[in-house]
């Protein structure tokens, strides 16, 4: 089978032309100006349009037992919300309670999405605990195809790690060569805080951000970097919110500490405000770090364009308005975390970042795609568009013009924290491995035919 992508301004993290790409099998063979189809050849005419690498969420919850409850999205559900929003690799992380072992999770997540994902698939294992058992399953985990681990410094007695499992997970992973990303803030502090304001009779949304003010964050920061400078290990900071914590990363990278930097499209865009609404209307908008004060959208954006953060994820984490969010009615700290975005990262990021004239398109593609390739061990398969790499391509068209709403959505929640905004282009086709999985915006794909992604370490 092929495919002959024609005509199409071609956007990499370092280049942009027009030429023809043509993909036998599940790979791009040839770039090249007024490639001729062989007969049988499906042709995709792109004039008009930018062709992107196939974008890569790095962090995104589909299964997740949290507090008290489920994330609300399946691997058919997500992976289709992903494809729609141009998204062709999900990174999900992986997180087995204290009480289960490290590799029993592992072979849980694999059996959420192996044969139920539409697009392609990898996980951060999650240490949350590192006990006499824990290194040799870590081992088998490594050597199974996972290049990185994911550890919380907050969630005490949930998912949340002390320092001695701190500590011990960063000198293994040093080892081995794989990268450490990390949930920072102080959980100790978090804690007494959330006790206090509740005392105080301050149960409301609102109140979340006010339990984890930025120095938390920067607090969070400051202890991982601290263990990252000792261990020499490789550290990845998940879901960076505030210019607080921003300042500890770069302080310890001007140290020589192995750190990247991501940011969310949720930090990008709103902000604590939204958290603050009344009639319990702020609980879509609570997640962990919180929405922060206006002011630090324009530090992130800014760190994006100057390569101070490294990328822009989701932390997909869906949990419905009515069913759902309402556990922490009378009491902030029980609402369930996340704010759902899988489908709308791309959409958003172009129409606030690029449109906006925030981003340039190669800083774009790098930050969704290229250096998430990179840092997690797929590029070139993934983040490229070159002969040799995966045919995960995305036709975007900057024409389009849309509205975003939970009517319309292929994500698994009953909102939207986006609900009428307006987009500015979108994906009209999406390519998984070669075969079109999203045709004018549409999910044509097929479920099951995503792949997990076996990754080797790099990161010695
Ligand atoms: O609020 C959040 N971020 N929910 C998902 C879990 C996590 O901390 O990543
Ligand atoms: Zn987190
Ligand atoms: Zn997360």
């Amino acid at each position: 089978m092929s495919l002959l992508i024609k005509n199409g301004e071609i956007v990499t993290a370092s280049e942009r032309y027009i030429a023809d790409i043509f993909c036998e099998g599940e790979t791009v063979t040839r770039i090249d100006r007024n490639i001729a189809p062989p007969a049988g050849t499906e042709v995709i005419d792109a004039k008009g349009k930018f062709v992107f690498p196939g974008f890569i969420d790095p962090h995104v919850h589909i299964y997740l037992p949290f507090m008290g409850t489920f994330s609300k999205d399946t691997y058919e559900t997500g992976s289709k919300a992903a494809l729609v929003g141009g998204t062709t690799t999900l990174i999900e992380m992986c997180c087995p309670s204290r009480a289960d072992e490290a590799l029993a999770g592992f072979e849980l997540w694999m059996k959420q999405a192996v044969g139920k994902s539409a697009c392609d698939f990898t996980f951060h294992m999650g240490v949350t605990k590192f006990d006499g058992n824990t290194e040799k399953q870590l081992r088998e985990i490594v050597a199974r195809g996972i290049s990185s681990f994911k550890i919380f410094l907050a969630y005490k007695g949930a998912f949340g790690v002390d320092d001695t499992e701190l500590y011990r997970t960063l000198k293994l992973a040093k080892e081995l060569g794989v990268i450490v990303t990390a949930h920072c803030e102080n959980e100790t502090l978090v804690a007494e805080r959330c006790k206090e304001l509740l005392a105080a009779g301050k149960t409301d949304p609102g109140q979340h951000h006010e339990s984890r003010p930025p120095r938390v964050e920067a607090e969070g920061v400051h202890h991982l970097m601290t263990f990252a400078e000792l261990t020499g290990a490789a550290t990845y900071i998940v879901h960076l919110s505030c210019q607080e914590a921003l300042n500890e990363a770069i302080a310890a990278r001007q140290r020589g500490v192995r750190v990247a930097v991501e940011t969310l499209i949720q930090y990008l865009v709103l902000d604590k405000s939204y958290a603050e609404r009344p009639n319990f209307e702020g609980a879509k908008f609570v997640m962990s770090p919180p929405l922060r004060d206006k002011r630090n959208q324009e530090i992130l954006w800014n760190g994006l364009r100057d390569g101070l953060v490294q990328t822009v994820a989701t932390d997909h984490c869906p949990f419905d308005f009515a069913k759902q969010k309402p556990m922490g009615k009378d009491d902030f700290t029980k609402i369930p975390n996340g704010i759902p975005s899988l489908e709308e990262r791309i959409n958003l990021l172009y129409t606030h970042g690029v449109k906006m004239g925030r981003l340039d398109l190669r800083t774009f593609v790098n930050v969704a795609s290229t250096q998430v390739a990179k840092l997690f061990d797929l590029f070139p398969r993934k983040g490229a568009i070159q002969p040799g790499a995966d045919a995960d391509l995305v036709v975007f068209d900057p024409n389009y013009r849309g509205t975003i709403s939970a009517k319309t959505q292929m994500m698994n929640v009953d909102y939207s924290a986006f609900e009428g905004w307006p987009i500015e282009g979108r994906p009209s086709v999406v390519t998984v491995r070669g075969e079109v999985a999203v045709r004018d915006g549409k999910f044509v794909g097929k479920i099951g035919r995503g792949q997990f992604l076996k990754r080797a370490p790099s990161h010695f």
